[in-house]
């Protein structure tokens, strides 16, 4: 789906993938979210070999970490790691020059995604590390010899340091806070305190205050429970989908980083959080899922809890980009010229030589996977090479073609 989506053309990307928890998730009978479900198990088997070969080939220095992430953690990491990184190297490409993106992890695997996200986003682009810390160590959550976790964390990282949207967010002073530091009262009962500016002791009164700056540990933000109902205060929102993160938490992330009108993506929206917090904000939203019932919980949500007859289109097509610019015909004489010079003649399959009139026009990554008549998608491939791939992607043709022993001679030796 991202494939489709035009560069720089989302302002704020929310993501909260499957963590690597080694759990798999299923919304219960009779909730809004029934039948939704996704494993967050990972083998080898559940990534694709083109995946391999587009990091091996264009991120050289994100494989070396994949695989040294192989040697430390097995194939179980290694995985999850591919199957994050292509859909992070997208992120990348549709993320606004001004734009940052929230990556929603924990514990299992926050320490690689992180560097991940150094890899694919740039290490300088590293805004900050949040601490969610989403309830309390009660006797129930206790397993294992070691204290109990209370927190995930969101990983921030700007398109660009510093040309990055940052709107300050501000909470309630607590009581304490209040008490210590807003000690006097003046004659109409205003409390304030004094601070000195300038050389002069001025009043800051509490009721022209802000709020406290908002800092990196986030503990005013309780999580939902997959139980509905179970929490009085949030059970509107509970649609009982196992994962489901706060509106709250959300909406936090879109004031700071999202501009007005703006654009929100969440690329794993499950129950659509993210769709509803920048509907409420006054953004505009994307939100993908690879569950045919995530349409649903949006549908459902969008009525009960803004009253809007649903605000959205759900489409199951891959979308074609526009912003190439006028792409010619894929197979025009313009392009099989280039490309002839540009593969010297030989076929980018078996790798024989031919004369032209034997090569056919290839989609390297195929359209119906999301690839573009642009002129980087295209190669020359032979007629019998062009037959065997299909709808396939070049990774998987080579290692057809490997095992049929079509390949004889290695280009690249
Ligand atoms: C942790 S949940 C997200 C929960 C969401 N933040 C919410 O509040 O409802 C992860 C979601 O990712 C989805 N998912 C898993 N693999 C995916 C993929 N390859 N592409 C898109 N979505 C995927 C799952 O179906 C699941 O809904």
């Amino acid at each position: 789906m991202m494939r489709g989506m035009n560069s720089a053309s989302v302002d704020l990307i929310y993501l909260d993938p499957p963590f690597n928890s080694n759990h798999d998730y299923a919304a219960p009978i009779g909730s809004v979210a029934a039948g939704a479900e996704f494993k967050d198990t990972w083998g080898l088997d559940d990534v694709k070999v083109v995946w391999h070969g587009e990091i091996k080939h264009e991120y050289p220095g994100l494989y070396a970490l994949l695989t040294a992430t192989r040697e430390i953690h097995g194939d179980s990491m290694m995985a999850y790691l591919i199957y994050m990184g292509i859909r992070l190297i997208e992120m990348r490409r549709v993320l606004a020059a001004e734009g940052t993106i929230y990556l929603h992890c924990n514990q299992y695997a926050g320490h690689y995604l992180k560097l991940l996200l150094d890899a694919v986003f740039g290490r300088r682009n590293f805004v900050t590390e949040i601490i969610w810390n989403y309830g309390t160590p009660s006797g129930g959550r206790t397993s294992g010899k070691k204290p109990v976790k209370t927190h995930d964390v969101l990983l921030a990282y700007a398109a660009g340091y510093g040309d990055h949207l940052y709107t300050p967010q501000f909470t309630p002073y607590s009581e304490n806070y209040t008490f210590r530091w807003f000690r006097h009262t003046d004659e109409d009962g205003r409390r304030y305190q004094t601070r000195s500016r300038k050389g002069r002791i001025v009043r800051q009164y509490l009721d022209e205050s802000p709020g406290m700056p908002l800092s990196t540990v986030w503990s005013d933000v309780m999580q939902l429970s997959s139980r509905r109902g179970w929490f009085p205060s949030t059970r509107k929102e509970e649609v009982g989908y196992p994962t489901q993160k706060p509106l709250a938490l959300v909406r936090r992330v879109i004031d700071a980083s999202a501009p007005e009108g703006g654009i929100v993506l969440d690329p794993f929206c499950g129950c659509a959080t993210a769709c509803i917090a920048a509907e409420q904000r006054g953004r505009r939203w994307v939100g993908i899922d690879i569950s045919p019932k995530a349409a649903d919980p949006v549908r459902v949500r969008m009525r009960n809890e803004l009253g809007l007859f649903y605000a959205g289109a759900h489409r199951t097509d891959i979308p074609a980009r526009t912003d190439l610019g006028k792409v010619p015909a894929y197979n025009c004489a313009e392009n099989r010229r280039y490309l002839y010079g540009e593969q010297g003649g030989y076929c980018n399959g078996c790798e024989e030589h031919f004369p032209p009139r034997n090569f056919t026009v290839d989609h390297i990554v195929p359209r119906a996977k999301g690839g573009t008549d642009h002129i980087s998608n295209l190669q020359l491939l032979c007629g019998a090479c062009n037959s065997a791939k299909g709808t396939k992607t070049q990774e998987e043709l080579l290692v057809l073609l490997t095992d049929k022993g079509w390949i004889k001679r290695k280009k690249a030796a």
